[in-house]
């Protein structure tokens, strides 16, 4: 038995970042996104195996070094992310019976070994949970460019991934969300909708999600700045 697998859904195809090559396959330091936000897992010994999830016609994948790592295992993805994170948790399940699943983007390059062993330990006796950091803005509710209300930020925060689950429990939690054709953005709103508990773990601003070409340098910066530590 397997007890923490981690899944990256890496089978969009990055429209917003206006590259001809999918966003996960841009080059930052010399290494693609996917190589940079694989590698923090292949080097966490807490880590048992690691789902890649990939286009229906990936053509970069096998090319790159971490392809060949024994802990790495390959799943083809589907039309919306909660469809190609649903194929990985499904394969953690029956191929790998593992008893966690940690999903994480591709497009956040920046997770520390810190923030992914602290959302580890402080996760070990519940249900599950996700990386988050609190909201320092003000936040506007608005339904066209006029405010309705002010929310109360201390209440507010702002998720990021590794979002971890129990594995029974997310594959249940997808599955459901599917068959009643919900739209969900990430793992934790199909879990909330079962009614358990998501616990929030501190998360980090390197661990931002690389969207727009911009963001490109911020991520070089943070990635620079901890080869360098
Ligand atoms: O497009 P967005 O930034 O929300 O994508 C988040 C992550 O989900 C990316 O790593 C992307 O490759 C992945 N994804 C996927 N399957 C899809 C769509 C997105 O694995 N059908």
């Amino acid at each position: 038995m397997n007890k923490y697998t981690a899944i990256i859904p890496a089978a969009g195809i990055g429209a917003r970042m206006q590259t001809s090559t999918p966003k996960q396959y841009v080059s930052i330091n010399g290494k693609t996104m996917l190589e940079h936000t694989v590698n923090v897992f292949l080097n966490e010994p807490m880590i048992d195996q690691v789902i890649v999830v990939i286009h229906p016609e990936d053509k970069h994948f096998k090319s790159l070094h971490i392809s060949s790592s024994p802990k790495l295992h390959t799943v083809i993805g589907g039309e919306e992310r909660a469809d190609s994170v649903l194929a990985g948790v499904a394969f953690a399940d029956s191929e790998l019976q593992s008893e966690w699943v940690l999903v994480h983007d591709a497009a956040r390059p920046g997770l520390s070994n810190e923030a992914l062993q602290r959302l580890i330990y402080e996760l070990s006796n519940s249900s599950g949970g996700i990386l988050a950091t609190k909201c320092v803005d003000t936040v506007k509710q608005s339904s066209d460019e006029t405010i309705d209300k002010t929310l109360n930020r201390q209440k507010i925060w702002l998720a990021q991934t590794p979002q971890m689950f129990r594995t029974s429990i997310l594959l249940q939690a997808l599955s459901d969300a599917k068959r009643n054709k919900l739209t969900i953005t990430d793992e934790a709103s199909a879990v909330e909708m079962q009614g358990i508990d998501v616990k929030l773990v501190e998360g980090e601003k390197s661990n931002f999600k690389v969207t727009t070409p911009e963001d490109l340098m911020l991520a070089e910066y943070y990635l620079s700045k901890e080869e360098k530590e």
